[in-house]
């Protein structure tokens, strides 16, 4: 399936989500976002394979009160992320072994709220 939201995730600082699937054929991008509603996202994480006018970045944000804050970028191309919540910010675990950080501007304390959506079709998704 391709596109997702979760509710009600109750997702506390120390646990994860890890998100498996394929990316479609001729992407253009795909987002996962975590956070307590879709006004506000404390991880977007949106890799661009040609986006706008960005070609295999990575581009991370947050999203308060439906404002959009500074971009983060990353030259990486993943097809499975394990996200790791912590309290003071989010981790990214690519499958090439590399990390990356983005930091937990809005200070969530947790994550009820995810979702998939774009050039993404999602086999599995699981918290650990
Ligand atoms: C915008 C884009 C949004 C989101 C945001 C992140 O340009 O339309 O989908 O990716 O950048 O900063």
């Amino acid at each position: 399936f391709q596109n997702l939201i979760v509710t009600n995730m109750k997702l506390r600082p120390g646990l994860g989500v890890k998100v498996t699937g394929d990316i479609l054929p001729n992407p253009q991008q795909f987002q996962i976002n975590l956070g307590q509603d879709e006004d506000n996202i404390g991880l977007h994480f949106n890799p661009r394979f040609t986006y706008l006018t960005d070609n295999n970045t990575i581009v991370l944000n947050a999203k308060q009160n439906g404002q959009w804050e500074e971009e983060q970028r990353e030259s990486k191309f993943p097809y499975k992320v394990f996200i790791i919540f912590e309290a003071k910010e989010f981790k990214v675990k690519l499958p090439d072994g590399s990390e990356i950080v983005f930091p937990n501007r809005l200070e969530l304390e947790n994550i009820n709220f995810m979702s998939v959506a774009n050039d993404f079709s999602f086999k599995e998704i699981c918290r650990q």
